[in-house]
């Protein structure tokens, strides 16, 4: 087998084998094939696809090339949850421990934010004394005795994708669908959960932007998942507007706190709850009431174990940006429109995200709403306040903000689009 035949079979429009999979993706986490072949062979399947037998054996490779993890021991069922990746999208965080304390154990292998998507570890990193990366013994033994646990996949699990997902964030190959389907469903199915629920975002602050692109996304990762023996179902939900009030490390751990003590944004209590039942359901705990565990502090004692079993302090004061500027309604009226993709970008200009992989984040940094589509707003309100310890970087946050928000006057009709599109199965 050599890479250059498997580079030309996909360039030319034609299926790879099974054996040129099974080669390519173990010769590439050897390191017997190079970036710029595998970045060659990323383009053309980004150009020219996979049919769903080349995705599942492209998969099944993935999964090959490292450890799969066994939760058998634990008593209680297992769920998991991965989103697609969006903006001010902190869902992870309240969910865990509200679905861990409806009875079901959680085991959260979750990311860190690239671009304009934060990433959950990020987000939790704010926290002080929190760790991100625990044994694998360490997380079971959280997990039986918490019932959830967020951390960073160890190196052992699927580290193909490791070094593609790498690889294809610089070269402009993420945003193809065998690719996005498998990297995160290796990863799942490795993780050895029992049943997964998958958020997948639309809209101009994720990844695929149609819902044509999200439902063929969706119906790709539920396929593999079942396939696999996961009972897998997709939640298709917006993101063209950010969820919540917040976007940015710190900032977003205290919505999800606010959302555990029974408050907090609506859209962001109404996402976490469908989630919830979701994964309830799917986990065979269709009984269990999430809104109550929310209601009764059940979800929030769950958040504070979770946090202290890593090292985090959950009575800890959380970092504070030291600038802040507010960029105030222009009109007074109702607030029609509020980009995700640019808020994202300009909460990541800020320093809430990375350049780089090896760049660190501002704890502190991101942005707060003050508004949401469908708000009335009165000129010169404050609309956005910018956070950052970097204030050299608010005109650039400025100007990618300029035009993303528009007000039209009372009384214009507006109907704001529901936040959970399509349920695939
Ligand atoms: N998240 C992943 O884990 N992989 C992708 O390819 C995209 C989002």
């Amino acid at each position: 087998m050599d890479v250059i035949s498997v580079i030309r079979t996909k360039r030319d429009r034609q299926r790879l084998s099974d054996d040129q999979i099974d080669w390519v993706i173990d010769a590439y986490t050897r390191g017997a094939v190079a970036d710029e072949q595998m970045s060659a062979l990323a383009m053309a399947i980004l150009l020219n696809g996979m049919d769903r037998a080349e995705i599942a054996r492209w998969t099944a490779a993935m999964i090959n090339s490292g450890e799969r993890m066994d939760f058998s021991s634990l008593t209680r069922p297992t769920a998991d949850k991965h989103s697609t990746g969006g903006v001010g999208d902190k869902i992870t965080l309240p969910l865990a421990p509200l679905v861990a304390a409806c009875g079901a154990a959680v085991p959260q292998l979750s990311g860190r934010g690239l671009g304009h998507t934060g990433g959950t570890l990020d987000k939790l990193e704010s926290i002080p004394g929190w760790r991100a990366s625990i044994s694998n013994e360490e997380m079971l033994a959280v997990l039986d005795d918490v019932g959830a646990v967020i951390c960073a996949a160890g190196d052992g699990l699927a580290p193909a994708d490791k070094k593609l997902y790498a690889l294809r964030d610089v070269t402009g190959t993420v945003e193809a669908i065998p690719l996005i389907a498998s990297s995160i469903m290796s990863k799942k199915i490795a993780e050895g959960t029992g049943s997964l629920v998958l958020d997948v975002k639309v809209g101009s602050g994720a990844f695929m932007k149609s819902l044509e692109d999200a439902r063929e996304l969706a119906s790709t990762m539920v396929g593999l998942g079942t396939d696999h023996g996961v009972r897998t179902v997709a939640l298709l939900t917006d993101m063209s507007v950010p969820l919540g009030l917040t976007a940015g490390n710190a900032l977003e751990v205290r919505e999800s706190v606010e959302v555990l003590a029974g408050g907090g944004p609506s859209d962001v209590v109404e996402l976490t709850l469908a989630l919830a039942r979701e994964m309830l359901a799917a986990a065979g705990l269709p009984d269990a009431d999430p809104a109550k565990a929310l209601a009764d502090g059940s979800a929030m004692d769950v958040w504070r174990r979770m946090i202290r079993a890593q090292g985090g302090d959950p009575s800890a004061p959380l970092p504070v940006a030291r600038e802040t500027h507010v960029i105030p309604a222009p009109a007074s009226g109702v607030l029609t429109a509020l980009d995700a993709y640019a808020v994202g970008v300009a909460a990541w200009r800020l320093g809430a995200g990375r350049a780089r992989k090896e760049d660190s984040v501002q704890a502190g940094a991101g942005i707060e709403l003050h508004a949401t589509p469908g708000d009335s707003v009165v000129a010169g309100q404050p609309l956005l306040t910018l956070h950052t310890d970097t204030p050299e970087k608010f005109p650039y946050a400025e100007e990618v903000l300029a035009g993303s928000f528009s007000v039209a006057p009372e009384g214009v009709s507006f109907s704001p689009r529901p936040i959970i599109l399509d349920r695939i199965v």
